[in-house]
């Protein structure tokens, strides 16, 4: 069926698509046990998840079709990435396939409909299962004061989320991704460790936070990154984000859009990420595994490696749904 549905979306601009796979997702949530698939629990971060495939952020920026993507079998939802402020993103089109390679390259630039309209969907949301939400900064405040925007963002989702993803590797948002480096990382991690705390204390629950990294770190600054999270001891890490690299898509039509590559040519360049990542941590925190994850191998590699979570996105475009089914039933964890 999906190969069917995957002919006419392709027939049309790659948001265009997106926006109809939206419209199509918030119908199904009226469809009771769309896939009743067998619960693999897995306990991480403190939150019991009803099995390690995860959606990805940026596929449902605004939490709009929660309940439409959860009848897809996800054990977690991860929406976002919202800003305080709604704004329209970069120029369109924006969004590029690269069906050679089971790619897209995006430079969307966070468009959103803002955080207050983000925490009215989830409200409405009747999905109890574990979600994520994935805050970030609006392109107009100055990167010097994104601890702001980062600050509005995590206490207007606090309470209304089971973690929370603190975006600092979009590479559409311009100087976005030297928030993962020195200071300015250790800045940012400290002040939100401690706004994280006096949540908790006046909401009188935990709720953890995880920092998505990107892809295009080298050895040193993923040991850097380890290190500040194990310092400021923040619950997790998505590793990672879209890619600048286009080593893996060279001389295919669209390779040289400007914005980040996702889908397959970005997996194996992740899993080695995850594996460095993995080394530094020595567990002492939990890696959320997304790049490029396109079949229950590649899934597995990245949980082999070290991997505790997956996460995907493009691979739902280029295979539909059943690819989620494929991996619920097939990944195995490490025990
Ligand atoms: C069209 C598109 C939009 C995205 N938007 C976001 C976003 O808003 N925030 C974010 O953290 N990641 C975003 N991502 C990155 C994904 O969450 C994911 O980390 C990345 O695509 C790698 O996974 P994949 O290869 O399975 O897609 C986006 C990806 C795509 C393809």
């Amino acid at each position: 069926m999906y190969p069917l549905i995957r002919k006419a979306l392709f027939a049309i601009d790659a948001e265009q698509a997106h926006r109809f796979s939206i419209q199509a997702l918030k119908l199904l949530r009226h469809l009771p046990n769309c896939r009743k698939l067998p619960d693999n629990p897995v306990n991480v971060m403190g939150l019991t998840f009803k099995n390690p495939i995860g959606l990805a952020a940026g596929a449902d920026k605004n939490g709009e079709a929660i309940d439409g993507f959860a009848q897809l079998g996800f054990g977690f939802i991860e929406v976002g990435t919202v800003t305080p402020v709604a704004q329209d993103g970069n120029p369109r089109p924006r969004q590029f396939r690269l069906p050679e390679a089971e790619g897209i390259i995006n430079r969307n630039g966070f468009n959103n409909l803002g955080v207050d309209v983000l925490v009215e969907n989830v409200k409405k949301a009747k999905y109890n299962g574990v979600l994520g939400i994935n805050i970030g900064k609006n392109a107009t405040t100055p990167i010097e004061n994104s601890l702001d925007d980062y600050l509005i963002c995590l206490r207007k989702v606090y309470s209304y989320a089971s973690y929370i993803t603190v975006n600092i590797s979009s590479p559409n948002t311009k100087n976005l991704r030297s928030l993962q480096y020195g200071e300015a990382l250790d800045d940012l991690l400290q002040a939100l460790k401690a706004e994280q705390q006096a949540l908790s204390q006046k909401n009188g629950a935990y709720k953890p936070l995880v920092l998505k990294i990107a892809p295009d770190l080298n050895n040193d600054e993923i040991a850097s990154v380890a290190d500040s999270l194990v310092r400021h001891k923040i619950d997790g890490v998505i590793a990672g984000n879209t890619t600048l690299s286009r080593e893996s898509v060279a001389g295919l039509p669209n390779a040289e859009q400007q914005g980040g590559l996702s889908g397959k040519p970005l997996c194996q360049l992740s899993t080695q990420v995850i594996h460095q990542l993995s080394q530094e941590l020595q567990g002492k925190l939990p890696i959320i595994g997304s790049g490029g994850i396109h079949s229950v191998a590649s899934g597995q590699e990245k949980i082999d490696v070290g991997a505790n979570l997956l996460q995907l996105y493009s691979a739902m475009v280029y295979q539909g749904p059943k690819l989620i089914e494929q991996l619920v039933r097939n990944i195995q964890l490490k025990d």
